[in-house]
């Protein structure tokens, strides 16, 4: 519903030049604040998960996995994270990609999902869509199904989405809001 977005929109604010000069930063910090918007947003996402019918929530970290924890708590699922590497103590994948400088690497366990789950990954921002596509190579690499992908936030100026087409295939691609 447009109120809910217009109500998650109210709580996000715009840092100009940060991390660097010439970025808008989406701080989503007053959103968190403000339990109303915080829940409005959860409920969103568990109607999605829902949808999905998925029986897993990845989160990515970090911020990805201040919003699925919820999610998943609250849909009755298991939450697995995608860290970054080096942070999981037990046997693990790793996928590499691309940023706009260099390059980073994602990690999850190997055993953390089963061939019978469908995983929904939440993340606040899709931006380029570099990690969400490295988090849906794991997440089948390590023999699951991809069941959807929802982010808080779609930067509509950024080729997220057509990166992200190819590796998403058939799974759905939610925004909540488009910026
Ligand atoms: C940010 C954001 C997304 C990602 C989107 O994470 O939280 O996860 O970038 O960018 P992309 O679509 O171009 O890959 P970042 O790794 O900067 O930091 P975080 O640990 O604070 O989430
Ligand atoms: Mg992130």
């Amino acid at each position: 519903p447009s109120g809910v977005r217009d109500l998650l929109l109210s709580r996000i604010t715009d840092v100009a030049d940060y991390p660097k000069p010439g970025v808008m930063f989406k701080d989503i910090t007053p959103l968190l604040a403000d339990p109303k918007a915080f829940g409005a947003l959860t409920d969103a996402l568990v109607a999605l998960a829902g949808q999905y019918g998925a029986t897993k929530i990845v989160g990515l970290e970090a911020r990805g996995f201040i919003l699925a924890a919820p999610v998943a708590v609250q849909a009755g699922i298991g939450f697995v994270p995608v860290r970054k590497a080096g942070k999981l103590p037990g046997a693990t994948l790793l996928q590499s990609y691309d940023l706009e400088y260099g390059s980073a690497e994602i990690e999850i366990h190997a055993e953390a999902l089963c061939a019978d789950d469908r995983v929904m990954v939440i993340d606040d921002v899709l931006a380029t869509g570099g990690t969400a596509a490295a988090s849906l190579e794991l997440i089948r690499r390590a023999g699951a199904e991809v069941a959807g992908v929802a982010v808080l936030m779609e930067l509509s100026f950024l080729p997220g989405r057509e990166r992200l087409a190819p590796t998403l295939g058939d799974a759905p691609l939610d925004a909540l809001i488009v910026v």
